[in-house]
């Protein structure tokens, strides 16, 4: 076909959050129907953090079934689990004898994750971003829906692919980022400052896809405000924006008719109203994540149907590579 092709991925190295929902799940469905898309489970970039093998494995499953109970529709996207892929590692290996240990070592994630590895940092929490370079190029893909703290790794893609096409003949696509608008960045709801993160200690600070309803409602009415007394979509009151920006990122509504329509109420009013928006919008996919995971079988013809397509375009590319390489 003559769209352009996206790839993106999640870890299931947590349970996923809202901010996963909204700035990444959400947007691949509008996403889905204009693009070639291809939405991976990635579960070799979560071993590079230990994982205990059976949560590993259930986590994997659960975040397929959030792929589709979000409204990603396998019959437009390739949804698969990137180690049902082998072309993805092979490619590595061979993308990996033209990255410098000096560009690997200037990955800020690395830097952080490295310190918090201390002594025993594992060569694959430094190798990652080749793997993502391989994920990202397999595909031909054209744009790649990152976060704002994914775009080193997606410069580095760029490079590897540039230096490859350099050293041997054009193989590899340039992939380009493709940059949610800044609404769609959900952020810590007890440190606004930060981003909601499913790796964060304190869980009152993110919302689960799954959580229940009524711990959705009791996070929310904990998440740290202002003393302004007053609803702004401001900078200076960052809890305040970051709620606006929720109810924004579900319904559509702008963040300024948010605000007109707030006027003069309290942060109660506006936190409770925010809890009922993301429980009437997480609910279905609630009921439908358990429907999915209590029928494993479909789930498994998914997953299977994903990696054969997976499989064929991927292993195109790596051919390509092999050959051009001398292998
Ligand atoms: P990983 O699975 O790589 O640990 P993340 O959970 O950081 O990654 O991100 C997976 C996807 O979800 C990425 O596209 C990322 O941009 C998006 N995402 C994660 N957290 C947030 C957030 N708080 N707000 C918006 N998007 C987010
Ligand atoms: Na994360």
């Amino acid at each position: 076909s003559d769209k352009k092709i996206i790839f993106s991925g999640i870890q299931p190295s947590g349970e996923l959050t809202l901010g996963n929902y909204l700035g990444a799940i959400k947007n691949w469905v509008k996403l889905q129907e204009e693009y070639e898309s291809y939405f991976c489970v990635v579960d070799l970039h979560a071993i590079t953090v230990r994982q205990v093998p059976k949560d590993l494995r259930a986590r994997t499953l659960q975040v397929l079934a959030i792929y589709l109970a979000s409204g990603i529709d396998p019959e437009k996207a390739t949804l698969f689990i990137q180690s049902h892929v082998p072309a993805h590692c092979e490619a590595q290996w061979l993308l990996n004898c033209s990255t410098y240990m000096g560009e690997l070592s200037r990955m800020t994630q690395f830097k952080d994750k490295s310190q918090k590895a201390g002594e025993s940092i594992p060569v694959g929490l430094f190798t990652y971003p080749v793997l993502m370079a391989a994920d990202i190029l397999l595909y031909n893909t054209d744009l790649v829906p990152v976060g704002k703290d994914q775009m080193q790794h997606l410069e580095l893609s760029r490079d590897l692919a540039e230096r490859f096409n350099n050293l041997y003949s054009p193989t590899f696509k340039v992939p380009d980022g493709y940059i949610p608008k800044e609404g769609a960045k959900i952020m810590n709801l007890q440190d606004p400052a930060k981003k909601m993160s499913k790796s964060d200690e304190n869980a009152n600070s993110y919302i689960l896809i799954m959580d229940p309803p009524d711990v959705i409602r009791k996070k929310i009415s904990r998440a740290v405000t202002d003393t302004v007394g007053e609803i702004n979509y401001t900078d200076e009151q960052p809890g305040i924006k970051n709620l606006i920006n929720i109810i924004s990122a579900i319904t559509g509504e702008s963040p300024e008719s948010i605000v007109e329509k707030y006027n003069g109420c309290g942060y109660a009013q506006l936190k409770s109203d925010v809890a009922e928006i993301i429980v009437k919008e997480l609910q279905p996919i609630q009921a439908k994540v358990n429907e999915y995971l209590s029928d494993k079988a479909y789930l498994e013809e998914i997953y299977k149907k994903g990696a054969d397509k997976a499989n064929y375009a991927a292993t195109k590319t790596l051919r390509k590579m092999q050959k051009k390489i001398g292998l």
